[in-house]
């Protein structure tokens, strides 16, 4: 059993969530990639939804695979969300933004009645922190907001040429204490020209993980 078929399989799981007539949160990343597929599958067998796009990729994959796809600026709710993590633990906290989607990925989660986060088990872990944390990074406060992250514990790294679908940098940073996401996330949020990070809290509503060809389904 391959990770890819895994993350296939969570995917799968959580695109059998969607019902007719809703409004479709779609993620970034290879997992997202494998539930826009599966969506697509549904909507050319009768299924009738719309769809917002957390990356201009993603919302390119969607079209291409027959989704309708709205602009989430004119979209105030979402009905269900469905997107990838590089972390989850047991209390539902994420790391996510390896794709540099973070930003958007969580005005759709916030926006959704019901986030789904879709992994294979390479992800899950028993309290978050392994994984880089990204910060979308203000352009014009670049060294600013770098100096701030330092003063919280960290490790940072400007993604080179990288620039994400809003145009902004990406500082993937490695705190040296994690033991207080809760804080640390308050603490980044608080920086002017930080305008977003990847830890995620609050969002996720259940998780579905894949391993050796089996989904397991967690659930706050
Ligand atoms: C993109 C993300 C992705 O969902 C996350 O990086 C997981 O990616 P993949 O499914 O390719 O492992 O947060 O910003």
């Amino acid at each position: 059993m391959s990770v890819k078929n895994d993350k296939r399989l969570a995917a799968e799981a959580a695109v059998a969530e969607v019902q007719d007539g809703m409004v479709v949160g779609l993620g970034t990343g290879s997992t997202a990639a494998f539930a826009v597929a599966a969506l697509g599958l549904r909507v050319a067998g009768g299924l009738r939804v719309q769809a917002v796009a957390t990356s201009e990729a993603t919302a390119e994959a969607a079209r291409a695979a027959g989704i309708a796809v709205l602009d989430f600026a004119d979209c105030a709710a979402v009905d269900l969300a469905i997107d990838g993590a590089d972390e989850i633990d047991a209390r539902l906290w994420a790391i996510k933004g390896a794709g540099g989607a973070m930003l958007r990925e969580k005005a759709v989660a916030a926006a959704a009645r019901r986030f789904v986060v879709t992994a294979d088990g390479s992800k899950r872990v028993d309290a978050i922190g392994g994984a880089k944390v990204p910060v979308e990074v203000l352009p014009f406060a670049r060294s600013f907001v770098v100096a701030q992250l330092e003063a919280l514990g960290a490790a940072v790294t400007v993604r080179s040429g990288y620039r994400t679908d809003n145009d902004n940098l990406v500082a993937d940073c490695r705190f040296r204490d994690m033991s207080d996401p809760r804080g640390l996330a308050a603490s980044i949020a608080a920086i002017p020209g930080a305008l977003g990070h990847g830890l995620f809290l609050d969002e996720v509503d259940v998780a579905y993980v894949a391993s050796g060809g089996k989904v397991l389904k967690l659930e706050r």
